[in-house]
């Protein structure tokens, strides 16, 4: 699957305040060692340098696009490319931290333990995940997956949402941890431009979808997934279109 840096930075600011406040929730003063899952370009890592000058600060993507930029803006950073299923740190980390990544794994009942295995005693598990599958942003896109002529190419991408409610997350990981703080938040991101939610999720969501068609195929689905999403997120009286996005909170502290 490939990513587009350029699209996915149009929303920069907005795809930000999640991982500052993520990162807020921290509590660790002085970690040695400080690992960013699913890094992308570099934004939160860039965050997690600002916060902690003396650590050592890992990015980890596993798309050479995203990691691309990543080196460019960031040429001191040290960076991994893994995808996160398959990372193996050659020593513990002291926070492990993710912001708007896990989701796009499956089966979180057992990676988060295995992730949550490279942390040292009294170090931390920071995850942000949307929480946003039942909403139309993500049902248009199936809709659209299954019903134009290209259902069977994208037919086979549709994947069940891995996200786990929030209390499931607090059960998985109590075990495993001294204290597990759990909580979600619904922001209302007010958007500016011409069907601003479709621009929004071609950066992330759609990125399956577009990657497995040719150009002009990936331009029809779009426009079909487009017409849907104006539909249900038409803009308001002021021209700003609300696009309401829930996320997921995890922030645990390791035995
Ligand atoms: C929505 S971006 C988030 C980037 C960054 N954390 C941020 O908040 O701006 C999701 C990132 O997760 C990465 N990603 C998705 N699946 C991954 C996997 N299996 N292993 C590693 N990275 C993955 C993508 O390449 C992409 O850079």
């Amino acid at each position: 699957m490939a990513w587009d840096p350029t699209q996915y930075l149009r929303f920069e600011s907005q795809r930000l305040r999640p991982a500052v406040e993520l990162l807020q929730r921290v509590r660790d003063d002085a970690p040695a060692r400080v690992v960013d899952l699913g890094c992308g370009t570099g934004n939160t890592t860039a965050l997690l340098t600002d916060r902690w000058p003396g650590a050592h600060v890992v990015g980890v993507d596993n798309s050479s696009a995203m990691l691309a930029v990543a080196e460019h803006d960031h040429p001191d950073g040290t960076w991994v490319q893994s995808s996160i299923d398959q990372w193996i740190p050659d020593a513990p980390f002291d926070i492990v931290y993710s912001n708007a990544a896990i989701h796009w794994l499956d089966d979180h009942a057992s990676l988060l333990p295995r992730l949550v295995a490279h942390i040292t005693a009294g170090g931390t598990f920071a995850m942000q995940v949307p929480d946003n599958f039942s909403e139309p942003t993500h049902q248009a896109a199936i809709d659209a997956a299954r019903e134009g002529p290209w259902a069977e190419v994208l037919g086979p991408l549709i994947r069940p949402w891995p996200v786990l409610q929030p209390v499931e997350y607090t059960r998985l990981l109590a075990p495993l941890c001294a204290g597990v703080d759990v909580w979600a938040t619904s922001y209302v991101q007010v958007l500016t431009g011409d069907n601003p939610v479709a621009q929004w999720t071609k950066g992330a969501a759609l990125r399956p979808y577009l990657s497995a068609l040719d150009d002009d195929a990936a331009d029809a689905f779009f426009a079909d997934y487009a017409a849907r999403i104006l539909a249900a997120y038409p803009p308001e009286p002021d021209r700003t279109t609300l696009l309401p996005f829930r996320r997921v909170f995890v922030v645990a502290t390791v035995h």
